[in-house]
């Protein structure tokens, strides 16, 4: 049987010819990395007979999408002819000449232990960001063996994850500790750009990433690796951004009043046919939070009222117990002219029905016919959906607003840091139960997210009659 290889692309041939140690391959998204460590495995087992490869993915569902699936399919497995047989109970790919792939996942500390006795050849760890260093350091320690076949470890990665940190110092910054040998290794970024199948296939793919808030964009896009400090939610705005209102041409007043450039605005009545939404997290020895939504028929969010205290002794304010949480949630819900006579749905932090503190808080909120639906805590798209909702169109919308009465989340959304071990999250040990509900509550109506067009700068020039005309009406009507 013939099988037919495509090409690889010029980062991919680089990869594909490295003879260090330690070899990095990628530093952003859809690179072609999943592709090059196929393309690199096959052509070792097909050229070398007896050699032992191992690939390593976080979890096993990306395990089996990214390379057993496509890997049976390459070489026909299954079908007379194949050069290769392949064991699921062992996930073990084996080729006629001896050799082998070991396909194995690793997605918490423990799963490190199953691989204690395997010794490999060649060792690819396919995003090996999303691995911690420990978890990382442990794997390694299988390329071993007494055979003459070179020992190699192949990482692919990306800016993100929470072994970050340990890559980006041993391919990026280049510092190395005792015993780690300059010499033993090399990087090649490749850029989505570079993987020219993928441009041609979906160019779509490209788009999405340009669509990222700036610093995520910077890191899976262009492949940026210090872009994660600072403020995490850099899109938000307390009051109008006087730049893009100068540049707009409006005052920073008639920003306000049109909800431009700005997340935070002044309560207005709400029209009856709006549906209203209740989003809620719970915290045991910490605040809990509890917002009211409206949304309007565009889909877009307003954070109209919220509630916010602490649960445990405080230092400030009164301590709240789960049954004065809901007795004042009721009562909101019951006596507030927004909020009355309407069908409000909720969602919650998933941990509300956790009973192991005594009755959970889900069956306080039962007792006082408060409904919830569990929030969905996939904490990473959870975030790309409130950021999503944070962006501007190019004339300065968003698609939530936060009314300005609204404390809690004004305070504290500024406050949000990046995790220094998980990049994309943002820290957790921080005040962040108002960005939390508000991240359920964001996750329950997913956007699409938008394409924002560049804005065209309009050009100033002194002698075009019509500008000078609108400026002149504005001056006038700021002085009525
Ligand atoms: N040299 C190539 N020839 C054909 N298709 C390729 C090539 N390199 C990558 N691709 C395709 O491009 C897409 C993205 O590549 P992948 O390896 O999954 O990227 P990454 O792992 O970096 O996110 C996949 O559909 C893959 O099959
Ligand atoms: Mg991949």
């Amino acid at each position: 049987m013939q099988i037919k290889l495509e090409e690889p692309n010029e980062k991919q041939m680089l990869f594909l010819k490295d003879k260090h140690k330690h070899v990095g391959f990628g530093g952003a998204r859809g690179g072609g990395k999943s592709w090059a460590i196929r393309f690199k495995a096959v052509v070792l087992c097909l050229n070398h007979s007896g050699i032992k490869v191992m690939i390593v993915r976080k979890s096993y569902p990306e395990l089996t999408e990214n390379h057993i699936k496509p890997l049976k399919s390459m070489l026909f497995v299954g079908t007379p002819g194949s050069p290769a047989k392949y064991n699921d109970s062992k996930k073990e790919m084996t080729f006629l000449n001896g050799s082998s792939i070991l396909f194995r996942y690793c997605d918490t500390e423990k799963d490190v232990d199953r691989y204690q006795g395997t010794e490999v050849d060649v060792l690819f760890l396919d995003e090996a960001t999303q691995l911690s260093e420990s978890q990382i350091k442990k794997i390694i320690a299988c390329v071993r063996g007494v055979n003459e076949f070179p020992k190699r470890i192949y990482y692919t990665c990306n800016p993100s994850g929470q072994g970050m940190g340990y890559i980006k110092r041993i391919f990026i910054d280049r510092k190395y500790e005792l015993g780690e040998y300059p010499d033993d290794y090399s990087f090649i970024q490749s850029l989505v750009t570079d993987n020219k199948a993928l441009m041609k296939s979906n160019p779509d793919y490209i788009r999405q990433l340009e669509a990222l808030p700036p610093k995520l964009r910077d890191a899976w896009l262009n492949g940026r690796w210090d872009v994660f400090e600072g403020a995490y939610f850099e899109e938000f705005r307390a009051t109008p951004d006087p730049i893009e209102c100068e540049s707009a041409g409006i005052t920073v007043e008639q920003a306000l009043d049109e909800h431009r450039w700005t997340h935070v605005i002044k309560p207005f009545e709400i029209p009856v046919e709006w549906k209203i939404y209740r989003s809620y997290d719970w915290g045991y020895g910490k605040p809990f939070s509890c917002a009211w939504w409206a949304v309007d028929y565009e889909g877009c969010a307003y954070r109209i009222l919220e509630l916010y205290g602490c649960t445990s002794t405080p230092n400030e304010g009164v301590k709240w117990s789960n049954k004065e949480q809901f007795d004042r949630i009721q009562q909101i819900e019951r006596e507030h002219r927004w909020l009355k006579e309407k069908k409000v749905r909720g969602v919650a932090d998933p941990s509300i029905w956790d009973g192991s503190h005594g009755i959970s808080a889900a069956e306080e909120a039962d007792k006082h016919q408060l409904w919830f639906e569990p929030g969905i805590n996939d904490r990473i798209p959870g975030w790309m959906q409130v950021r999503e909702r944070l962006k501007f169109d190019e004339n300065g919308k968003a698609m939530m607003y936060f009314f300005e009465n609204c404390k809690a989340i004004i305070r504290t959304m500024p406050l949000m840091m990046f995790d220094e071990h998980i990049p994309e999250d943002l820290d957790s040990d921080l005040e962040d139960h108002a960005v939390d509900e508000c991240r359920y509550f964001c996750m329950s109506r997913p956007l699409a997210p938008r394409i924002i067009k560049n804005k065209v700068k309009p050009e100033i020039d002194p002698l075009d009659q019509f500008n000078q005309n609108e400026r002149f009406d504005r001056a006038i009507y700021r002085r009525t």
